[in-house]
């Protein structure tokens, strides 16, 4: 059969549909029969309908043979469309022919089974109703980025994932043999595209980074999607307005068009309309005294580990960026602060409600005397990035950028308590199958 002879599930629910014929087809999500009729919820890419089918319209053959159709079974059915108060969305297709294009085997996942054994079906437990909403969510999410990207003139870019440099620190890059010397998964895509700035002046990539954190936490996945953006002639709060700007777009672009799939995941509309500019700004300095002030014990130099970003943000229904930290803590291309060489032009993004670091921005070093220092710092080859330096020999230019990590976006967004949720197959420390 061609395609065009099927309607969308959704079509069933279009106001003059009632009384007309529809082709319908699609997964049997749950059947039952009682007394010659069968009851049965199909489901496809615009949604899902109950059908109904009787014995003595059917047939016998096609009864019996839809009757042992299993979950996530696939039929075809041909029949009018009525109104039922009792169906969900008040109507049902009442199958004047059905006909079975898989009956499928027992589906093996139902409720009360243990998390260790969906994530090893994984292949078929992303068909769950919320895993469905949430991969809906993040492709509206990765368009209205886009759509915000193009409309700002930021020109997408293909920056390389096997690489020769381990960018934001060599203990947490995967490394492999590439014919006989290192290499490694793209840890960022940074340094390419600080490359790419020029002429481009600015430009993105979105594209998955790997980080071989050991890390077993709710908020670390080993890889994931990082879209990343540099900006030629960029400051500090530039750079802040702009991410300020993005992210209110993308959470207004989901309440508007995704309102049914959060309710499915149980985050109101309403609380990603109330995001909106500006978001408060700290600096790490006031940050460190605000957790001092609340017991931790914290000092200038301190890290802010999950637990701190979690305190600060816990109360908060926007997001925090906390600027200048350390330079001690950050990447050794961030610029050093004009009046406190101590600290760095960079600030965190933190999510409200404690889920912690969603972006991550700074100014760029553009002296070579002071990256060399802090790459000799952190121990790397400098030969490995010399092409890096020679960047700031030939039209070096004040410039800034971030990383967004968009399951880390998700996970707040979505309220999922593990970040493994947001992505349709997580990898871990211990897992990278299927
Ligand atoms: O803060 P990060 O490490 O910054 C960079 O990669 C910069 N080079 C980006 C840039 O300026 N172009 O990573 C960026 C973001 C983090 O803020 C976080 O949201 C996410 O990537 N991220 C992770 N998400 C999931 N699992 C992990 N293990 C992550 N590590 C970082
Ligand atoms: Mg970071």
């Amino acid at each position: 059969m061609s395609p065009e002879r099927f309607d969308p599930i959704a079509r069933v629910f279009d106001p003059d549909a009632v009384g007309t014929t529809v082709h319908l087809r699609g997964w049997v999500l749950r059947s039952r029969s009682s007394g010659g009729i069968l009851f049965l919820i199909l489901r496809g890419r615009t949604g899902s309908v109950q059908v109904t089918g009787r014995r003595d319209v059917l047939g016998d053959t096609s009864f019996d043979a839809v009757e042992h159709v299993q979950v996530e079974g696939v039929i075809e059915v041909e029949g009018t469309v009525a109104v039922d108060p009792r169906a969900p969305g008040g109507r049902e297709v009442r199958a004047t022919r059905v006909s079975v294009t898989d009956p499928g085997e027992p589906f093996p996942i139902f409720a009360d089974q243990t998390e260790e054994f969906r994530l090893d079906k994984r292949h078929l437990a992303i068909r769950s109703q919320e895993l469905v909403a949430t991969f809906r969510v993040k492709a509206e999410v990765l368009r209205t980025l886009r759509a915000f990207l193009e409309r700002e003139e930021v020109l997408e870019m293909t920056p390389p994932i096997i690489t020769g440099n381990a960018a934001e620190g060599g203990a947490e890059a995967f490394s492999f043999d590439y014919f006989g010397r290192p290499g490694y998964l793209s840890q960022t895509a940074q340094l390419y595209l600080e490359a790419l700035i020029v002429p481009h002046e600015r430009v993105y990539a979105l594209t998955p980074s790997f980080r071989a954190e050991k890390s077993r936490t709710p908020r670390h996945i080993t890889e994931f999607l990082n879209l990343e953006i540099e900006l030629a002639w960029c400051d500090l709060d530039g750079l802040l307005d702009f991410i300020e700007r993005m992210f209110v777009e993308v959470c207004h672009g989901v309440a508007e068009r995704c309102p049914k799939e959060l309710d499915t995941l149980g985050r109101p509309p309403d609380e990603l309309r109330a995001i909106a500019a500006p978001f408060p700004r700290i600096t790490y300095a006031s940050a460190i005294d605000r957790l001092k002030a609340e017991g931790f014990s914290v000092s200038w130099g301190s890290d802010l580990a999950s637990a701190e970003e979690r305190a600060l943000t816990i109360a908060e229904r926007l997001p925090l960026f906390v600027t200048r930290y350390p330079r001690e803590l950050k990447a050794f291309y961030m610029l050093q602060s004009p009046n406190d060489p101590r600290t760095v032009e960079a600030s965190d993004l933190l999510g409200p409600e404690g889920y912690g670091e969603i972006v991550g921005a700074s100014c760029r070093e553009t002296r070579i005397d002071r990256l060399e220092e802090r790459l000799r710092a952190i121990g790397a080859d400098l030969a490995t990035y010399e092409w890096y330096l020679d960047l700031r020999r030939h039209g070096n230019v004040p410039h800034a950028g971030f990383g967004l990590g968009v399951e880390r976006l998700l996970r707040w967004m979505l309220r999922r308590d593990h970040i493994r949720e947001t992505t349709p197959f997580p990898r871990t420390p211990s897992r990278h199958t299927p």
